[in-house]
C-alpha cells in the first residue's frame, strides 16, 4: 500500500527557506518606520469568538457571511465558554464559537477595551503584523491565510484630519520603503453614521431603476446592504456601477469641510491621491475617511492595501458610553507587496561568515573534531558558520562552501593541526593566508 501525500491545504503557502529573507527585510523595515512614527507593537490571538467580527465588521459583509473559518468541534465550543473538558452546559458564545481571525482592527479594539487604554492615554498607536485567515476562493493574490503589516491609531484624541493624513502617508511611506512604484492612493469620505445613511438612500434611489440588471446577491444585497453592490465582481452589476456618479451630496457641511482638511493635508505632503466616490469598503465598520492603494501588476485582486475611520466601533463594542472614541487604521497584504516588489529588492545575501573544509587521512577523525568543535565556538562568538556533517572529498566541501555563498573558508588538515594554525581562503577576494589557531576567532570578529 502506498501511503497518503499530504499537501499544505488550498489557499495556504509555506514561506520556504530560499524566500525568507525577503519577508524579513520586509518586517524589520516596517518594525523601524512604524516606531519612527510612534506606533507600538501588539499580539493579539489569532482566534477570538465569532461574535465579535459579527459585530465589527457587520453580519452582512462578505467576510462575517462567507470568509469566516469557525474552530468547529466540542473541544472549540469548550473554550469559547471557557468550560473545561467534561463540562457540558452550553451558552449562547459556544454555539457561536471561535474563529481565525480574518483581519486585525476587530480584536485591537477589543483589546483597547479590556486593557482601558482610554484611561491611560489619549491616543493609543498599535501596530501588528501577522496572518490572518479567510475562506475566499483561492487565485492570484487571494489566499485563505495571509498576512498583514497594520496600525490601528485609537483614542479621544483622535479626531483629527491631520491624522488621517498621516495614516495614510504612512501606508505609503511603507511601500515605497518596501521598493514598490506605480500604485495608486484612492480615497473617499463615507462621513458620520447619518451620512452614511444618506449615502445608501441616494444609492437605492439611483439604483432602483437598474434592479433587474443586477445579479440575484446584488437584489438581495439592495435592501440589506447596498455598499456591497459597488465591489460586486459581476459583469453585468460592474457596469451599472460604472454609470453611476456619486458626489459628496450625502456628507453634512462638517463632515464635507473635515474631508477637505484630510485631502489639503495629504497634499501638504506631497502624497498624490485621486478622489473615487464609489470607494466604500466591504467592512461595515467604516465611517469618514476610507483609503485603498491598487497595483496594476496584481490583476483582478488589485489592492495592495486599504483602510480606514471607524469612530463608532469602540462604542459599538461596548468601550466608550459617551461615544467619544475615534479611530482610523489600515493594513498591507504582505504576499501582495512581494508580488510587485521590483526584482533588485529580491536579492538576497547570505548570511554565513565562515565554512569549515576539513582534510583528514583515511580512518583519522583528529581535523574533523578539531572543526566540529572550533565551530561551535565561532557560533558562540556570533559568527554564522557551517560544515559538512559527512565525510566528503576537499572538492564537494568546497562545493558545498560555494553554494553556501560563504564569505570565507577555513581549511583544517593535519599539517594545520600539528603546526597550531588554519588556512583562511577569502572567497570575495580570493587569497589565502595562515592564521594561528588562537587568533582565527578575534579576525573573524572584525
Ligand atoms: P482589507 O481591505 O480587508 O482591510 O484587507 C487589507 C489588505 O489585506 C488588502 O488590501 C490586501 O492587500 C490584504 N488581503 C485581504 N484579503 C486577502 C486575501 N484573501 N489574500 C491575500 N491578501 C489579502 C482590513 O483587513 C482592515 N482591517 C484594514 C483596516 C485596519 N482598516 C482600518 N484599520
Amino acid at each position: 500500500m502506498t501511503s497518503k501525500k499530504y499537501n499544505n491545504p488550498r489557499g495556504t503557502n509555506d514561506i520556504l527557506p530560499e524566500e525568507i529573507s525577503r519577508w524579513h527585510n520586509i518586517e524589520s523595515d516596517a518594525h523601524t518606520i512604524l516606531k519612527n512614527y510612534g506606533y507600538k507593537e501588539i499580539r493579539t490571538p489569532y482566534f477570538e469568538e465569532t461574535a465579535l467580527f459579527a459585530r465589527s465588521l457587520g453580519t452582512t459583509s462578505d467576510v462575517v457571511q462567507k470568509q469566516m473559518l469557525n474552530l468547529a468541534g466540542a473541544a472549540a465550543a469548550k473554550m469559547a465558554t471557557g468550560l473545561g473538558a467534561g463540562d457540558s452546559t452550553e451558552s449562547a458564545e459556544a454555539r457561536d464559537g471561535l474563529s481565525l481571525r480574518p483581519e486585525g482592527t476587530a480584536s485591537i479594539v477589543r483589546s483597547y477595551i479590556q486593557n482601558s487604554f482610554a484611561h491611560k492615554e489619549g491616543l493609543s498607536k498599535f501596530y501588528y503584523i501577522g496572518p490572518m485567515f479567510r475562506g475566499e476562493r483561492p487565485q492570484k493574490g487571494r489566499l485563505r491565510q495571509f498576512h498583514q503589516i497594520g496600525v490601528e491609531a485609537i483614542g479621544p484624541e483622535s479626531f483629527s484630519p491631520y491624522l488621517d493624513a498621516e495614516v495614510i502617508a504612512l501606508s505609503v511611506r511603507l511601500l515605497n520603503a518596501f521598493g514598490l512604484s506605480g500604485y495608486k492612493l484612492k480615497i473617499n469620505s463615507l462621513g458620520t453614521k447619518d451620512d452614511k445613511n444618506n449615502l445608501s438612500v441616494i444609492l437605492r434611489d439611483r439604483l432602483c431603476n437598474d434592479l433587474s440588471k443586477l445579479c440575484q446577491d446584488c437584489q438581495d444585497r439592495f435592501e440589506r446592504n447596498v455598499f456591497r453592490i459597488l465591489d460586486c465582481k459581476n459583469e453585468s452589476c460592474k457596469k451599472v456601477v460604472s454609470q453611476l456618479s456619486l458626489g459628496e451630496d450625502h456628507l453634512s457641511p462638517e463632515s464635507r469641510a473635515y474631508f477637505s482638511k484630510v485631502k489639503e493635508a495629504l497634499t501638504l505632503l506631497n502624497i498624490p491621491f485621486e478622489v473615487e466616490s464609489l470607494l466604500v469598503r466591504g467592512l461595515d465598520y467604516y465611517t469618514h475617511t476610507v483609503f485603498e492603494i491598487s497595483h496594476a501588476g496584481l490583476g483582478s485582486q488589485d489592492a495592495v492595501g486599504a483602510g480606514g475611520r471607524y469612530n463608532g466601533l469602540v462604542q459599538e463594542l461596548g468601550g466608550d458610553p459617551k461615544g467619544e472614541i475615534g479611530a482610523i487604521g489600515f493594513a498591507l497584504g504582505i504576499e501582495r507587496i512581494l508580488l510587485v516588489q521590483p526584482d533588485d529588492q529580491k536579492k538576497q545575501a547570505s548570511g554565513l561568515d565562515a565554512f569549515i573544509v576539513t582534510l583528514d587521512s583515511e580512518g583519522k577523525d583528529d581535523a574533523y573534531k578539531a572543526a566540529f568543535k572550533l565551530l561551535n565556538q565561532l557560533r558562540s562568538n556570533g559568527i554564522a558558520a557551517e560544515m559538512n556533517y559527512n565525510r566528503a572529498s576537499m572538492k564537494s566541501q568546497m562545493r558545498l562552501a560555494d553554494k553556501l555563498q560563504s564569505r570565507r573558508v577555513i581549511i583544517i588538515g593535519e599539517d594545520e593541526l600539528k603546526n597550531n594554525y588554519i588556512t583562511l581562503k577569502n572567497m570575495q577576494a580570493g587569497t589565502q593566508e595562515k592564521v594561528d589557531s588562537n587568533e582565527v576567532i578575534n579576525l573573524l570578529k572584525k
